[in-house]
């Protein structure tokens, strides 16, 4: 027994990654190494290294016999807050982190463990991309890869960090994932590299211009969140998989209560204008509803007339979706609809609840948004509410118009509890342009018009938008003081906490892509 451990003892120890040069480059350019990231990323002690000792069998095209340990990813399991992850780190100082056999089978492996294990699977990805000296068995190996994101989907959360390049399609990998995270400077995606562009195009581009933190933050909405430097993203990481189930029949796991139940909170009566055109900061409010320093927002810097966000109330997880009246007045377009959408889902399929903040004047109209399928995008958003079984409360904070009122999970599509503010109003549209549309004759042949329009908006507000218009149909459940928000809220989540939602046997629906 002594000897087979003299035998292997030392190699463990000498698999550190790619050599001193490499490492250097890789500090050189802002970057950790890929054992280091996992050490930042993971509870201290936790790690279990998987298939240490793998590395390709084949020699590849003039690879000169190099055949390093790992094959340029590091594959595991360890914990965060104590809850189980896998995780797999691509090393860069290896073969520049590119997929080969080897490397893509690791992954496969540990794919499938933690789905078998039901806990969330984080790739850091930092690589070249598919390894060219060994041809078409590397891009077979990302088509496994591929298959097994999309079996995994709903199932166990599955988080993408960018890191370098991922370029190619390698791209897709992130693509398929529910969380792609990205760091300012180091970080790029793009399907074709700025060198093919300029071949194809003629237009010569940065790679940070064509695929970075920035435009995927910003511009694509491929990024979810971006970073300015890998510790800040990596605890990010740590923070999103303290908010996440392990899987999809797992609970999210609950902090603590703090009594929201009977907590009012005095600034909501004061940060919502009254005149429903005017703006505010949505994010205030919701600050004020949820638990203090808990709201981790998604895509904060694209379609920002929407907002996106994970956060506690009383403990219990919520994904909060709300009209930011201070971007383009909180109208929905064709972004702002995928953005929610797809973050609908995401909460639907892990069990987590859905808290909706209504203040909204419609959809954007305009020849660009119907020429870029606002109708397609929107019916998204509406699928994804109209599919949700997970607990569902909506809060009418002031304006409720249209299309978009149906939308933004209105009872009609299922909405389990709406709460209105005092200020609500839900219609059609707007008392001017109502009264524009219906009474166009006789203002048309009036003395008085301006007079006329101005009894007629009044007659309009009195009749069909006072503040218990809907209470008495039934659309509202309540009107609420607004500093009673988030006792209501966290009451209503209680009394929704053992809802259990069915939908009818198929093999699944056909959602507007
Ligand atoms: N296959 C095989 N080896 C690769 C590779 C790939 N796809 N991508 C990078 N490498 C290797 C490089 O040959 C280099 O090896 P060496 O250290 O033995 O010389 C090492 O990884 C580092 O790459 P390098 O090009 O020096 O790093 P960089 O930071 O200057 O550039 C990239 C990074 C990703 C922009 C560049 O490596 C690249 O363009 N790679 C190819 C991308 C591609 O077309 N992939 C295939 C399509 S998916």
């Amino acid at each position: 027994m002594a000897g087979i451990r003299l035998r292997h003892s030392g190699l463990r120890e000498q698999i550190t990654g790619g050599d001193s040069a490499a490492v250097e480059r890789q500090h050189a350019l802002g970057k950790l190494t890929a054992r280091e990231r996992l050490d930042l990323l993971l509870d201290e002690g936790t790690f279990l290294e998987i298939d240490m000792y793998r590395r390709r069998q084949g020699g590849g095209l003039r690879s000169g016999g190099r055949r390093p340990y790992t094959d340029g990813v590091i594959t595991g399991s360890g914990e965060i807050f104590g809850r189980r992850v896998f995780v797999y780190a691509q090393d860069f100082t290896v073969f520049g982190g590119s997929l080969g056999e080897a490397h893509a089978a690791k992954i496969h492996k540990l794919m499938d463990l933690a789905l078998a294990a039901g806990a969330p699977l984080i790739a850091l990805n930092d690589s070249g991309g598919a390894r060219i000296q060994e041809g078409v068995v590397a891009l077979n190996g990302y088509g496994g890869i591929f298959q097994r994101h999309v079996r995994a989907s709903g199932v166990i959360p599955q988080i993408s960090v960018i890191l370098g390049p991922c370029a190619g399609g390698a791209a897709y990998s992130p693509a398929l994932t529910d969380f792609t995270f990205m760091v300012r400077d180091t970080a790029q995606m793009y399907l074709t590299g700025p060198d093919v562009v300029e071949a194809v195009s003629g237009q010569r581009v940065t790679h940070a211009e064509l695929g970075g933190a920035e435009v995927h933050g910003g511009r694509s909405g491929v990024a979810t969140f971006v970073h300015d430097d890998e510790e800040s993203c990596l605890e990010d990481v740590r923070y999103l998989v303290s908010l996440l189930p392990g899987n999809n029949l797992e609970p999210a796991p609950a902090s603590p209560p703090l009594g929201a139940a009977s907590d009012e909170r005095p600034a909501l009566a004061e940060i919502v204008p009254v005149e429903p055109n005017k703006p505010y900061d949505m994010r205030r409010v919701i600050d004020e509803v949820v638990d203090p320093d808990s709201v981790l927002e998604l895509h904060e810097h694209w379609a920002r007339n929407v907002i996106c966000a994970l956060a506690r109330i009383d403990g219990e997880v919520v994904g909060v979706v709300a009209n930011q009246p201070m971007m383009l007045a909180g109208v929905l377009d064709a972004v702002a609809a995928q953005k929610a959408a797809r973050f609908v889902r995401f909460c639907d399929a892990f069990g987590i609840p859905l808290l909706t903040l209504v203040d909204v004047p419609g959809f954007l109209p305009g020849v660009d948004q119907e020429h870029a399928g606002v109708i397609r995008h929107g019916a998204k958003l509406l699928y994804a509410y109209c599919e949700a079984t997970v607990p569902r409360i909506q809060v009418i904070v002031r304006k409720a118009y249209g299309g978009a009122y149906i939308v933004m999970d209105s009872r009609s599509i299922g909405t389990d509890l709406s709460l209105a503010w005092p200020a609500n109003e839900v219609a059609v549209m707007g008392a001017a342009g109502a009264v524009n549309v219906i009474f166009r004759k006789e203002l048309a042949a009036a003395e008085d018009p301006e007079g006329l329009r101005a009894e007629l908006i009044a007659e309009y507000t009195r009749e069909l938008m006072h503040p218990h218009y809907s209470a008495e149909r039934g659309l509202v459940d309540d009107v609420i003081d607004p500093v009673q928000t988030r006792a209501a809220v966290a009451r209503g989540l209680a009394m929704l906490r053992t809802k259990r939602g069915s939908s009818p046997q198929r093999k699944h629906g056909n959602v507007p892509l």
